[in-house]
């Protein structure tokens, strides 16, 4: 037997410089192109987001986009790094503690209305001995376009010399709740700051939230994000093909906890960043369990097992949920409850296209009536009411935009039409609980089935993102008995990392 060496990486090329966050010149087999701020994602669309937020806001318009801080579990001990989703979606930059600004200071409609500042950590050698290199200011300017950079220790200052030269100010607010108590204190002592700054500078200054204005503007993705978005699905749809195919090979895993694991590791290993949220790795009656995240249970050999995953990638998260069994074969009532779920799941992403005038609110309507419909021809349901399918059976909600956030963005309507441009989930589920209303042999099996679709203006024009997840019974069944999964001359690790 061959052993193929896929590649030799003999010796660290020379990069001109180094960053905070990875960059073409630094790791270009992250960011393949040379004008890719983040994957997929060139410097030029960076800009044209902020030039399209200023178009929207009135002269004399100051906006303040307060990055996150790392978060620490104890003493010195960090969470994982997330940046604020506003202030990444209008720059590109990763670096904590930073502060993004821009100004509108005319009203010309050409570029020169916008003045784009960036305050973010300066180089310091310290620091850098423990948490690695910095862009520091130069870096930040050289390859994020500010018009001017600042250290951010000097915020303050820095800050209210700018607020006095404007009639508005618009901030980021952390959640919806907090546009009933704008000066209320927020936990992240930046923040705080910033809104007692604004309470003593911005007296006699219109101050407002900015939130909605750019959820707006992220709900409707532009192609190069619905690429990125194509491929975090493509990735997490294909390392969920792997965890089916596993359970039929020498190698199977036996618990939700390495299940989980195996996940992890092939969305990462095939190119995404890391998990987008925290799994449900769900064996048979645990799945009942809508956020059932414990995944610390055995796997059992006459249950399903139910999984909700994703990937993210460049920022931009998957979500899919599927459900296989660990015997390989579907029971005859593990089929019934899945094609009951998979129905409303194909037919609902059929009706996913701007021409069709639908929101999220009327989607999920169409998937409770269908669900219903379905459900009353298995035997033991024929009675069942439209109330105990929403109360007790399919207790939540058809779905949510996806973008930066999960849930993106918070504060978006599920009243408006979908848009072309729009990505959203798609997931009905049934989960039949251990009561004797219903029928033995259905109880305990909890199955949702979740794609993400990019709308388009006519059905044609719409894309599963994640299509390429296995869902069909015989598919998932020949799956499983064949053991593996294999995409001819595509090797995972790094190697098609090209979005376009
Ligand atoms: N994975 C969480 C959700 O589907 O909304
Ligand atoms: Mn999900
Ligand atoms: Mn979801």
């Amino acid at each position: 037997m061959f052993v193929v060496f896929k590649r030799l990486f003999r010796t660290r090329p020379k990069t001109p410089y180094k960053l905070g966050q990875p960059t073409y010149e630094t790791r270009p087999h992250y960011l393949t192109k040379p004008g890719y701020l983040t994957p997929g994602i060139s410097a030029i669309e960076y800009y044209d987001r902020r030039l399209q937020l200023i178009k929207q806001l009135p002269k004399k318009s100051l906006t303040i986009l307060v990055g996150n801080s790392v978060q620490y579990s104890s003493g010195s001990v960090f969470y994982d790094f997330q940046q604020d989703n506003n202030l990444f979606y209008m720059s590109g930059w990763l670096e904590p503690g930073s502060i993004g600004v821009l100004e509108k200071v005319d009203d010309k409609g050409t570029d020169e209305d916008m003045v784009f500042h960036m305050l973010v950590p300066d180089n310091d050698p310290y620091t850098e001995i423990w948490e690695g290199e910095k862009s520091g200011l130069q870096g930040c300017y050289n390859n994020f376009n500010p018009d001017s950079v600042e250290d951010v220790k000097n915020y303050k200052k820095y800050l209210t010399s700018l607020i006095k030269h404007h009639d508005y100010i618009f901030i980021d607010k952390q959640s919806s709740n907090d546009f009933n108590s704008f000066f209320s204190l927020h936990k992240d002592q930046t923040r705080e700051d910033i809104h007692q700054l604004l309470k003593t500078h911005a007296s006699g200054k219109t101050v407002k939230p900015i939130n909605s204005v750019i959820a707006k503007m992220r709900e409707v993705k532009s192609p190069s994000e619905i690429k990125v978005m194509h491929k975090a699905g493509q990735i997490s749809s294909r390392a969920i093909n792997k965890a089916v195919a596993k359970v039929g090979s020498s190698n199977p895993y036996m618990s939700e906890k390495s299940l989980a694991a195996y996940l992890d590791y092939e969305f990462i290993r095939s190119g995404c960043d890391k998990q987008a949220y925290i799994p449900v790795v769900a064996g048979g009656e645990n799945a009942l369990v809508i956020h059932y995240t414990r995944n610390d249970d055995l796997l059992y050999k006459d249950e399903l097992v139910f999984v909700d995953a994703g990937g993210k990638l460049g920022g931009y998260c998957a979500d899919i949920s599927r459900a296989w069994p660990i015997s390989g074969t579907f029971t005859e009532p593990q089929k019934d409850i899945y094609d009951v779920v998979l129905s409303v799941n194909k037919a609902c992403i059929d009706q996913c296209y701007a021409d069709n005038q639908m929101s999220l609110n009327d989607l999920h309507d169409f998937s409770v009536r269908k669900l219903h419909s379905n459900l009353k021809n298995l035997p033991g349901f024929a009675h069942v009411s439209r109330s105990e399918v929403t109360k007790n059976l399919y207790p939540h909600y058809i779905g949510h935009h996806l973008g930066l956030d999960l849930h993106d963005v918070p504060g978006v309507s599920k009243f408006t039409k979908l848009l072309p441009g729009n990505v959203v989930t798609i997931e009905p589920g049934l989960y039949i609980p251990k009561d004797d209303k219903w029928p033995k042999h259905y109880q305990g099996i909890g199955v949702r089935v979740e794609d993400d679709v990019a709308v388009g203006q006519t059905f044609k024009d719409s894309i599963n993102l994640t299509s390429g997840c296995v869902k069909e019974v015989k598919d998932i069944e020949a799956l499983i008995s064949s053991g593996r999964c294999s995409t001819p001359g595509i090797y995972d690790e790094l190697t098609d990392l090209h979005i376009d």
